[in-house]
């Protein structure tokens, strides 16, 4: 599998393509991650998950508050191995109950989980911004389980939170729910919205949702995909691989869940889907695919709205060294108010 972290060569080119500026800190953060990643995945479609747990440095639940946040862990289903962190913020300042946000992290269904320190961080930092309650939710990792078990756990999580709420900090309100996820995911928490919408809950209440950077595909090449064939983080060749061991044997991208938006997409327009809002960066070869989500949920009659960072690469946001990614946690901070003051 090849590198994707030479984005600062090639500027003899006659005409060089432009480049991200990167602060050498995130490029050796990326490089440390392609890396990793690329090691991991064998060709034949199976992950050496002992390699890359060596790297993937994880951390405990913690009911001491760090940065104003405690944290504890809650099993849903030992069987499966499903569970979630929480998030909560531990000063009592906050005036009333505060909003739920049910997060999926990325790594192409296949890496990475709430207890890893970069998806530590970013739910701690979402909690105290917003602030919140957060629920990273453990679901299962291709190829040892596809599709749809990332789905059936995500909902599996709406449905225990429905039931048994009272697991959440006394200051959660789940009727007033967000998903959110980035890249996978943002996939995933695209089809549990679908399903939340096709089987009511009862007290759980989706208010919203936060797509940031989602990972949607199919089989045609788009223009982004073209030309950034050496992106960092993720390129359409890393995208393919991630894909094939997540969809059903023989099937292609332009699957139902890869293609939202094409043929064999599921109708939406008839649900009660939730307001979404949508991140893409101008440096994420699967930009086109994400704006394509967003024009078709448009299309649906829904309420979307589209945030874009010229500048910005897949995964940006786990980077706290761009100022960016503070702009758009206070983004989603102001969707989540806008939400929130709606439902009253
Ligand atoms: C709620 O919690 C109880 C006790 O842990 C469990 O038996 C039940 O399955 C949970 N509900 C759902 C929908 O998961
Ligand atoms: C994939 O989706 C695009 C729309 O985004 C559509 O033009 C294309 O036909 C789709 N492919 C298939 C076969 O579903």
């Amino acid at each position: 599998m090849q590198l994707n972290t030479t984005f600062s060569k090639n500027q003899s080119m006659a005409s060089p393509l432009p480049k991200p500026l990167l602060p050498w800190k995130t490029r050796l953060a990326i490089f440390c991650l392609s890396t990793l990643s690329s090691a991991s995945r064998r060709s034949d479609g199976t992950i050496n998950r002992r390699l890359f747990d060596l790297f993937d440095f994880k951390l405990p639940p913690n009911p001491e508050p760090v940065n104003g946040v405690s944290t504890y862990d809650v099993v849903v289903d030992p069987t499966r191995n499903l569970w979630f962190r929480v998030f909560a913020p531990s000063s009592s300042d906050t005036d009333g109950k505060l909003p739920v946000v049910v997060f999926f992290h990325g790594g192409g269904f296949s890496f990475l989980s709430p207890e890893s320190k970069a998806y530590d961080a970013v739910c701690r930092l979402f909690s105290s911004s917003l602030p919140a309650v957060v629920v990273s939710v453990n679901y299962r990792l291709t190829p040892e389980h596809r599709y749809p078990s990332q789905y059936d756990d995500g909902f599996d999580v709406l449905k225990f939170l429905d039931e048994n709420g009272t697991v959440l900090s006394k200051i959660a309100d789940v009727s007033k729910c967000f998903l959110a996820g980035d890249s996978a995911g943002g996939n995933i928490a695209h089809h549990v919205a679908v399903r939340v919408c096709q089987q009511k809950l009862q007290v759980v209440n989706v208010i919203g949702l936060i797509s940031i950077q989602p990972f949607f595909g199919g089989e045609e090449r788009t223009e982004s995909e073209m030309r950034m064939k050496e992106a960092p983080i993720v390129t359409a060749e890393i995208a393919d691989w991630h894909w094939k061991v997540f969809l059903p044997e023989g099937s292609n991208r332009d699957h139902e869940v890869v293609n939202v938006s094409g043929p064999n997409g599921v109708h939406i327009t008839g649900l009660d889907y939730p307001s979404t809002l949508v991140f893409t960066g101008g440096f994420d070869p699967l930009q086109d695919w994400q704006k394509r989500y967003y024009e078709w949920l448009r299309k649906c009659g829904k309420e979307a709205c589209l945030i874009e960072y010229p500048t910005m690469i897949h995964g940006f946001y786990i980077f706290p060294e761009f100022p960016e990614a503070t702009q758009l946690i206070s983004q989603v901070k102001d969707f989540i108010i806008r939400q929130v003051s709606n439902v009253k």
